[in-house]
């Protein structure tokens, strides 16, 4: 867990140097809180950290209903390099066929053969130790309706809380509960999934954090109560049916898992796992339906869906601003996506069908967005990180330079002392040796420099290049 010791990003040199310097000097100092032994060896813990991002494409299969119809396959996945290849089928305006291929990259790309426990292991697993080690994960679904977001969604709590209790069954979590809640935001309104929708509002505290007002929370000790509560919470929320869906979700449906210690009522949230089956994304997009009440949906989910994309492309590029009051869904996430320990894995649902290839394009695109942002992200801290050796290496430059000047004048000194040929000589010898080092010392940071400014030219450009939008080929 190297954040806990202030390394951000493992390019980081200076901050591994500080983190190898700081294990030398802190060997006889007590462990910090969360890095008691005993866990080290728990499964759990063993498990590499997520990073801040982490963006994963699930494509389902192709169901009896679309086989019966003709529709095709368009969807290739190649797991192996986490790449998706989309065939979509065109015409020209001679009416001739033809197949355009897009290539997408993500951190990861699961085709139809992966079942929802080898995601859960692979994708979700690792933010449990996140929110053990007082850290915020947030995991949703992304996608048009019938994709498999609610598919996918729905038994990742269950398989969570396994974890969970496994891990607060330890001595070290004594007197930590796990706590759960859920609810949904339809229509910019949230309403409690747990408590007879009853209507919910937002409210921000003292300390500028965000509280959802009114919201029941039930402690879960064992698997079976939140398996009743899943069922209850689904049960309650808003659906209607489409032409891909006839359960589909008309609401974005929040899940939140919150480890709280001591007894007091108002005890503190020490770690939070949220999770998120967002409506449908084409569902801002139905413009030409004539019933209001889906239209009017449709623009709020669209609000909201516009915003979380954004909120994620501010965060993950450190902006100063970030804009979660755009939405509802957006407000309410502020204090999950806040903070170093935060991290997010969306997961992207596309489905398979031909007919569906434009929605499929769309999500894709919205994936691609936050992913080619988080690389870019890598580029730029690579690149402080190279600015804050230049400076270093400056500084140390400055102070060799004095070194020389003393060298020099103590040199000057000494030939004022003496006069003889012999001695001119050696100090014309010992000034030579001298400039000979300094020019070399210049060299080196003029070295530096320009590699340095090679390194921002090439990260503008490459920055340049994804701010035009060229995420998707
Ligand atoms: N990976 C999968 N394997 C098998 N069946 C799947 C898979 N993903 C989805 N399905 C099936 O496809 C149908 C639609 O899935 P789901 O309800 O999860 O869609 P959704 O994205 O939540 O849609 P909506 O936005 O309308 O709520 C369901 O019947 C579901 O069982
Ligand atoms: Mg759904």
């Amino acid at each position: 867990d190297y954040e806990k010791y202030g390394v951000y990003d493992m390019q980081d040199k200076q901050a591994l140097f500080r983190l190898i310097q700081s294990i030398g000097a802190s060997e006889s100092a007590t462990p910090p809180l969360d890095d008691r032994s005993s866990l080290d060896c728990h499964p759990i813990f063993m498990a590499p950290d997520p990073p801040k991002i982490r963006v994963i494409v699930r494509k389902r299969p192709l169901n009896r209903k679309e086989e019966e119809r003709g529709d095709s396959d368009v969807l290739e996945c190649d797991c192996a390099t986490s790449t998706l290849y989309v065939n979509e089928p065109k015409q020209k305006v001679d009416l001739t066929k033809f197949t355009e291929r897009h290539t997408f990259r993500f951190d990861d790309v699961f085709g139809e053969d992966v079942d929802n426990d080898a995601l859960y292991c692979t994708a979700i697993q690792p933010l449990i130790s996140t929110i053990f080690r007082r850290g915020k994960a947030t995991c949703f679904a992304y996608g048009q309706t019938g994709s498999g977001k609610t598919y996918t969604m729905q038994p990742l709590p269950l398989r969570a809380a396994v974890d969970v209790l496994s891990v607060l069954s330890t001595p070290d979590f004594h007197g930590v509960g796990l706590h759960v809640s859920c609810y949904e935001i339809y229509g910019g309104k949230l309403f409690d999934l747990l408590n007879a929708r009853n209507k919910l509002e937002v409210r921000e505290d003292g300390k500028r954090r965000v509280q959802v007002v009114g919201l029941r929370e039930v402690d879960v000790h064992d698997v079976d109560v939140l398996q009743q509560l899943v069922e209850h919470a689904a049960a309650s929320r808003s659906t209607g049916s489409t032409g891909a869906n006839d359960e589909s979700s008309r609401s974005h449906s929040i899940m939140v898992f919150a480890l709280r210690n001591g007894n007091e009522p108002k005890r503190p949230v020490v770690g939070k796992l949220t999770f998120i089956d967002l409506a449908g994304s084409e569902r801002g997009a139905d413009t030409y339906d004539n019933d209001k009440q889906t239209r009017l949906e449709g623009a709020e989910i669209n609000k909201s869906l516009l915003a979380l994309k954004e909120c994620i492309r501010a965060l993950d590029s450190d902006a100063r601003h970030i804009p979660f009051r755009g939405s509802k869904l957006t407000e309410v996430l502020r204090d999950s996506f806040m903070g170093k320990a935060a991290r997010t894995v969306m997961i992207a649902n596309v489905s398979p069908c031909s007919s569906s290839c434009e929605h499929t394009l769309n999500t894709l695109r919205y994936a691609d967005r936050v992913k080619a942002d988080a690389a870019l992200d890598a580029e730029l801290s690579a690149l402080m990180a190279a600015e804050d050796e230049l400076v270093a290496a400056h500084r140390q430059h400055i102070e060799d330079s004095m070194a020389h000047v003393r060298e020099e004048m103590a040199l000057l000194g000494e030939l004022d002392g003496g006069g003889a040929a012999g001695d001119v000589e050696a100090y014309a010898a010992e000034l030579t040796g001298l400039l000979a080092e300094k020019a070399a010392a210049v060299a080196a940071l003029q070295l530096r420099v320009t590699q340095f400014r090679r390194l921002v030219q090439t990260t503008l450009e490459r920055h340049a290049r994804a701010g035009s939008g060229a995420g998707q080929q």
